[in-house]
């Protein structure tokens, strides 16, 4: 059953259309009366009240997940947290010990990399959580605490399901160690909490509504040869993902850069038609970066830049620069991308297809790398 598409076309559209599911199934049984309980962290308070900082290592897809719940963690568990590629991680000389929280995150739980990783920090004596969305997989196994993730398989070699629901298991973590450390009172949680459960039927918005005009506008977009993603705060890794799905499936050269670096460096990759897509903060939840944002779309629009905005519906102020507008529902800021990420992986799919690329395969790439 696991390896049935059915009647998708593929198994990534298939994963596309279960992300709704995936956050809402990450979410429950660890939410209860607008608190968060993770009943696999019964227990285990030592984890998040005996230590000073927070590492997370991954790699790929995961690591991004890893970049946007640094900003969840940080807000909300008043905990330092670095994120670092697994590999990076295992082979320099990091300051870890006993104070230390290395959370990894792998769909798989076999990513040799993050394994090794994991090992390494355990043997410096750290403590170790892992994120994983495999039963009973190598990394939960050698960790001192796991949460699942329950996107349910993926076969896709691009991960999509899987990166939304490490997303939601890292913000309901932050939350728990918020709570576990009193950094969050009961009424901040309740209301993030509510945010989060607001997310699968936001989702699912995205799916029905915006889904058909991106795979149109993907198709017009075949002989492109090169993409820029831009974004700022936790839409920073998410530019960052929409590349790499680019890269991974589609073929085409693709680059994620925080907004604000453009004016130090890639503005010069600027020329006329260049495609943008930019991740538009929330004009009423960000009213600031919005602002920014929009003055960065206009600074490359002037050098001919062809922009597709993610903004929120009704976000009327990119409309006069923006050459395509890609819509996502109303939501807190760190709740955006879980949305704003739907229309890139609906994207990166719709133009492998439009390639005539068989999107669950992509050259090279297996789908979980158990070798070093
Ligand atoms: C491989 C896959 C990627 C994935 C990465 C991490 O490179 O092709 O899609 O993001 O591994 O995999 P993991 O199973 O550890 O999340």
């Amino acid at each position: 059953a696991a390896a049935d598409k059915g009647g998708w076309s593929s198994f990534m559209a298939k994963e596309v259309s279960e992300e709704p599911e995936a956050v809402a199934n990450t979410i429950r049984g660890r939410v209860h009366d607008g608190t968060v309980q993770i009943p696999e962290l019964e227990g285990l308070d030592e984890l998040f009240t005996g230590i000073d900082r927070i590492i997370v290592i991954a790699c790929g897809t995961a690591a991004y997940a890893g970049m946007v719940g640094k900003y969840a963690l940080e807000q909300w568990a008043r905990v330092p947290v670095d994120v670092e590629l697994a590999h990076e991680f295992r082979y320099r000389d990091p300051v870890i010990g006993p104070r230390t929280l290395v959370v990894s995150i792998s769909q798989s739980g076999e990513t040799m990399d993050t394994l090794m990783a994991v090992k390494f920090a355990r043997e410096a004596g750290a403590k170790t959580l892992s994120i994983c969305n495999t039963q009973g997989a190598t990394i939960p196994r050698e960790s001192d605490a796991i949460v699942y993730t329950h996107a349910g398989p993926e076969v896709a070699v691009a991960s999509t399901k899987a990166f939304v629901a490490q997303i939601t298991a890292l913000y309901l973590l932050a939350l728990h160690v918020g709570r576990v450390r009193g950094a969050l009172d009961a009424e901040t949680i309740a209301e993030q909490v509510r945010q989060l459960e607001a997310v699968p039927e936001k989702i699912a918005r995205v799916l029905a509504t915006e889904q058909e005009h991106i795979e149109q506008f993907a198709h017009w977009m075949a002989d492109t040869r090169s993409v820029i993603f831009l974004g700022r705060h936790v839409g920073y890794p998410i530019a960052l993902e929409g590349a790499l799905k680019l890269k991974e499936i589609s073929y085409i050269h693709a680059e994620g850069f925080a907004a604000g670096e453009l004016k130090h460096g890639p503005i010069a990759l600027i020329e006329p038609g260049q495609p943008v897509f930019v991740m538009v903060p929330s004009p009423s939840s960000s009213p600031l970066l919005h602002a920014k944002v929009v003055s960065n779309i206009q600074e490359i629009r002037a050098r001919g830049a062809r922009i597709i905005a993610v903004a929120e519906e009704g976000d009327a102020a990119v409309l006069p620069f923006a050459d395509e507008v890609l819509r996502i529902p109303l939501a807190e800021p760190l709740f955006e991308p879980l949305l704003a990420v739907v229309p890139l992986h609906i994207f990166a799919m719709g133009l492998a297809t439009a390639k005539g690329l068989d999107v669950d395969q992509p050259r090279n790439l297996a789908k979980s790398v158990t070798v070093e």
